[in-house]
């Protein structure tokens, strides 16, 4: 499988987003299926895993990517964040978000970050993190100055490239005149598109974009017809009982290219970020190892000039009912 590159880290075409291993976001998931699915990724060609101290109680979701990869670390690119778990005395850095949680807590003053690197390493059974990304910037603290402090575990060896995560253009810019950013992580897909000006600062940069929910939270896929209870995707709007219906009429265009291409349209989701820049790396979560094979194998699919075109014609006309961005753009 050819690679990707995110700034100077390797990458495979499409990654894995490890959050939905851990219980409290898509409902409940027990260990054996957590590291089925993890290890069908890996077995399917996915390299980089994706993590963050943040996702599930008590560092769950990086102990259970450090239990899979434990006999596997060669085979994997191991990519976390910061700033979610918050330490005993230290105050919570509060900001509104408009998506699901409505709004969100980070500390990443400077004096934290390397204490939450050995946590991650310990948490990943490693001794370096390969792509480290502050989770968010904090709305308190200078972001060169948790910028800096990354900056520093890369110099002693802890971790090996900058991430940035939900970060603006101007964030972008101030970050990499600190050190080399390897790679932007936003949310990104067929039915919430990137901010401009931070992918054409990340084209004129040399930054890699990893792309976060590229399945929409799996309504890109075509087979989300509810939300059960205690899935959050029942706090977004556009997954309510009444414009997901909506939403799945009008994205009946897009799924109508897939089918007369043979592909399911995640996949076709997937193929079309790929064509969109070509250092993004899109990282789908799921929990099913059939669903991980379809994901990983849309690398394979190329998608012409003519086609895209029709895609993005769909797109222009595909205004989907309720809010998705997590961030106002
Ligand atoms: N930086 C950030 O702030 C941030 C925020 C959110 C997410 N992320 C990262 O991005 C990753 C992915 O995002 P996400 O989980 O929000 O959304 P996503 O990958 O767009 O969607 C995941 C959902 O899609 C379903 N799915 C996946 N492949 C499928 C297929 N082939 N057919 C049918 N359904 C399929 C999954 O269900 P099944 O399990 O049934 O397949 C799951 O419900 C996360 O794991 C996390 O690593 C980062």
């Amino acid at each position: 499988m050819t690679e990707r590159m995110l700034g100077a880290l390797a990458s495979s075409p499409i990654g894995f987003g490890a959050m939905v291993v851990s219980p409290g976001m898509y409902g409940d998931i027990d260990e054996e299926r957590g590291q089925a699915a993890l290890h069908a990724a890996i077995d399917a060609g996915a390299r980089l895993i994706d993590t963050a101290d943040g996702y599930g109680a008590d560092g769950h979701n990086e102990r259970a990517v450090g239990r899979a990869v434990r006999e596997r670390r060669d085979e994997v690119v191991l990519a976390t964040k910061f700033g979610f778990r918050i330490p005993d005395g230290a105050e919570p850095h509060r900001f509104p978000v408009n998506y699901a949680f409505g709004e969100l807590a980070v500390n990443c003053a400077p004096e934290y970050v390397r204490g939450y690197a050995e946590q991650s390493l310990r948490n990943l059974g490693t001794d370096v993190i390969d792509l480290y990304y502050p989770h968010f910037p904090d709305p308190q603290v200078p972001f060169e100055e948790t910028v800096g402090a990354v900056a520093e575990l890369i110099g002693d060896g802890l971790v090996r490239h900058l991430g940035l995560s939900n970060v603006t253009a101007a964030q972008l810019r101030a970050a990499h005149a600190v050190h080399p950013v390897a790679a932007v992580q936003v949310q990104w897909s067929m039915w919430q598109p990137i901010d401009a000006a931070l992918l054409a600062a990340a084209r004129e940069l040399g930054v890699g974009v990893v792309a976060w929910s590229p399945l929409g939270g799996g309504f890109l896929t075509g087979t989300v017809r509810q939300v059960a209870d205690g899935d959050f995707r029942q706090q977004i709007s556009r997954f309510s009982a009444e414009n997901l219906a909506a939403n799945n009429d009008r994205y009946a265009p897009v799924r109508a290219i897939a089918a007369e291409l043979g592909v399911t349209p995640g996949q076709l989701a997937l193929a079309w970020l790929l064509r969109q820049y070509e250092h993004v790396v899109p990282i789908p979560g799921s929990r099913t190892p059939a669903h991980i094979a379809e994901n990983q194998a849309a690398a394979d699919l190329v998608l012409d000039d003519a086609v895209l075109e029709r895609i993005d014609k769909a797109l222009a006309e595909f205004a989907p009912a309720g809010v998705g961005a997590l961030l106002p753009h």
